[in-house]
């Protein structure tokens, strides 16, 4: 099955199984908003706690904070965000689609790239074992005129997305053919610059009116609370503060389901440091979060860093942790060193003294900031896709049958334990009730007695539940019960006062973050 095939089949996956949902839905939708049903909201909240606690309760001087979605407009003023927080978009006359200028160049260097690694790929199977990939990759005259292709439009496209320069993108997508993919033509608009921000108003009386904004990023809220939270909680440098919350951009193409989207989430932590200390701390913070990423066990492979060579208004330095998705290795968490721009800024606009007093060489001054800033629905996105399998299944009797099952990390699975009587009745129902309510102060459990064994397995594969217990007829006599792995399909049978340790082993957060500072 084809990665676009496969990708259909999750979104599908996804919203009949209570996953996700577009919003709205019954009037249609509203284009790259969705809703997080009954498992999607569970696995939402354990990626949540993940982060949060490998935030606060790994790092002593890493403290949280819940700040407001508006804010005062002064804020955006300053951080730079209404000013420069623009996309460079450009139509196509032809079929009156909207695009990003730089989105529509970046795929066409990555499509370039691609036409290299088919062209390894076809040499490697010609040439067998004594293929040499470096001396291919550095003599092959295509492999060559493709690769100075890509670095010729990477420089001209670097520097006019550094410069602002709107005519010089155009002129980039002229001089390489680039054709819209719906009508095929280069018949372009001019690229106009929009602001991604969303405005609306506060206050009854429209003459008393104040334009504000959704907040395109948590991280304000982070600086405009620095000296509240370093004064109360007397905090030192080095010290960070961490926030889960809702952001909001009016981008230009949502797309790729729930990797785009107009209203989604952000976990942020601003990392307040002394100036000079930036690239140690930013070297920092890219180890301990590219670990977080790897201990989910989705693959090491599927992780890669990406260097930005432009840089946001307020960056000295930015990397992004790319992921293997479906549709290629793309960004889910950015790390940025901000230097003393934001705090710099709101001293600048509010008037008020943002700057910390260093006892110990008596000078205040403006902390610098590194930043880890990862979108919440871009790694759910992550996890269900890495997560997702069809299966093709070798039954006893020699037939075959098939399974969708959700390989999600036990730790973060919905739901942990299903709980099902082999039959309902002969007191089974009864002795699973009992199982249940001893187990469920522990772990998300779920009851089902409806329908066949094999068919309560099958739903619970699909939904990612680790492990099934079934309590049959042998259960009246030495209270154990056969305990399935959804990843094996293996059964067992354990005593009932196993259960808790068998089953924490693998979903219990405190063993998992144990695991994570120690390795
Ligand atoms: N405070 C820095 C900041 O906001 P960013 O690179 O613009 O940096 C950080 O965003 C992360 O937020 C991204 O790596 C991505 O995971 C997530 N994100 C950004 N825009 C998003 C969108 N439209 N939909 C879903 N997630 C998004």
């Amino acid at each position: 099955m084809s990665k676009e095939d496969a990708f259909r089949n999750l979104i599908a996956h996804c919203k009949e199984y209570g996953f996700i949902f577009q919003s709205s839905e019954i009037y249609d939708g509203l284009s790259a908003v969705y809703d997080y049903g009954q498992n999607g909201v569970e696995l939402k909240n354990n990626i949540r706690k993940y982060w949060w606690d490998s935030m606060i309760l790994l790092n002593e001087n890493v403290v949280g904070l819940d700040s407001a979605i508006f804010m005062h407009p002064k804020t955006w003023k300053a951080s730079g965000h209404l000013d420069a927080f623009n996309d460079p978009l450009i139509d196509n006359k032809d079929s009156k689609k909207r695009y990003r200028a730089d989105d529509l160049i970046e795929e066409h260097m990555e499509k370039l790239e691609n036409k290299i690694d088919r062209e390894v790929e076809k040499a490697k199977k010609r040439f067998g074992a004594s293929f040499d990939e470096k001396m291919f990759r550095d003599t092959n005259p295509r492999v060559i005129a493709n690769r100075e292709k890509i670095d010729s439009l990477n420089g001209r496209f670097v520097k006019a997305m550094n410069n602002n320069d709107l005519a010089e993108l155009k002129q980039i997508i002229l001089d390489y053919e680039i054709t819209c993919p719906v009508s095929g033509t280069r018949n372009w608009t001019d690229v106009r610059q929009f602001n991604l921000m969303f405005a609306t108003e506060m206050g009854s009386t429209a003459d008393g009116a104040m334009k504000i904004y959704l907040r395109p990023e948590t991280a304000q809220g982070i600086f405009v609370n620095y000296i509240n939270v370093q004064k109360t909680g007397r905090m030192k440098l080095p010290f960070g503060i961490a926030q889960i919350g809702k952001a909001f951009r009016n981008e230009i193409v949502a797309r790729q389901f729930i990797f785009r989207m107009r209203e989604f989430e952000q976990m942020e932590m601003q990392y307040f440091i002394k100036p000079g200390t930036e690239n140690e701390w930013f070297d920092h913070w890219k180890n301990v979060r590219m670990k977080w990423h790897k201990a989910l066990g989705l693959g090491d492979d599927n992780y890669r860093f990406h260097d930005h060579e432009k840089l946001a208004h307020y960056a000295s330095a930015a990397t992004d942790i790319e992921f293997n998705f479906p549709f290629g290795f793309r960004e889910v968490e950015g790390i940025h060193s901000r230097t003393d721009f934001d705090l710099g800024q709101h001293q600048k606009f509010s008037g008020k003294k943002l700057q910390y007093f260093d006892p110990e060489t008596n000078e205040s001054f403006v902390p610098y900031v590194v930043e880890t800033s990862l979108g919440l629905d871009r790694i759910f996105l992550q996890i269900i896709s890495a997560a997702y399998h069809e299966e093709e299944i070798q039954k006893e009797d020699g037939s075959t049958d098939s399974r969708v099952v959700f390989n999600l990390p036990p730790v973060l699975a919905p739901v942990k334990l299903a709980v099902l009587p082999l039959v309902k009745k002969d007191g089974l129902p009864e002795i699973s009730r009992r199982i249940m309510d001893d187990l469920k102060y522990d772990f998300n459990c779920q009851y089902e007695e409806k329908d066949s064994i094999g068919r309560r397995y099958r739903r619970q594969d699909a939904i990612g539940t680790p492990y099934c217990i079934t309590i049959d007829h042998q259960t009246k006599e030495d209270n154990t019960v056969t305990i399935r792995y959804r990843d094996t399909m293996e059964q067992e049978r354990v005593n009932v006062r196993q259960l808790r340790n068998i089953i924490s082993e693998k979903v219990d957060m405190s063993s998992f973050l144990r695991k994570l500072d120690h390795d």
